[in-house]
């Protein structure tokens, strides 16, 4: 099996649907550090970060993502949106194997999340700015990090998450055949 493929990108951008579509695309598994995460946990991750803090679910979230790319090589792997904040994770991904950073604008994003029932119940805010205004001020802050740790931008604005997954396939280049590298 050869090298692993990551999705990073801000909440809404559709890494883990991509991500599920990629690995049957591929024949790749297909792991969710979010989905990781909650499933040790036993939690929700607004219960995590209500309960315990945002520097407590970066412990979690750096943890989670150093055993799933220890554990499954050449698997397909969405991220959280914050796991690029920390140097080590981007470092790490990057080592794993080729990064996608997924995009959209902020007010497609904003409008993707209102209209997701589990993102207001299940996501904690991460600022007190209200949708649009965090996402365009955590966006900002961020984006020369994801810069940092992406081998390729996929847009996903105007695209079903199909063709973003075979934008991806386009860009891992003939290393990645479908069926297994
Ligand atoms: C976060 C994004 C979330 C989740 C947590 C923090 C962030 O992941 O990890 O709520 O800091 O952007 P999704 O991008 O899957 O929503």
């Amino acid at each position: 099996m050869g090298r692993g493929i990551v999705l990073i990108g801000y909440r809404g951008t559709g890494k883990s649907t991509v991500g599920r579509i990629l690995a049957e695309r591929l024949g790749r598994a297909f792991v969710d550090s979010d989905r990781e995460i909650e499933a040790r946990s036993g939690r929700s991750i607004r219960a995590l970060f209500a309960e315990s803090g945002e520097p407590s679910f970066r412990d979690r979230e750096e943890q989670t993502l150093a055993e799933l790319t220890d554990g499954f090589p050449g698997a397909v792997l969405a991220t959280g949106g914050g796991a690029i904040l920390r140097e080590s994770n981007r470092r790490r991904l990057r080592d794993f194997g080729f990064v996608a950073w997924l995009t959209a604008d902020p007010v497609e994003l904003s409008r993707r999340l209102e209209a997701d029932p589990t993102s207001l119940a299940g996501r904690p805010a991460l600022t007190s700015a209200g949708t649009l205004a965090e996402i365009e001020q955590v966006l900002a802050s961020r984006s020369p990090l994801y810069a940092e740790a992406a081998d390729v931008v996929i847009p996903t604005g105007g695209q079903t998450p199909e063709q973003a997954a075979l934008a991806v396939i386009a860009a891992l280049g003939p290393m990645f055949d479908e069926g297994g590298a």
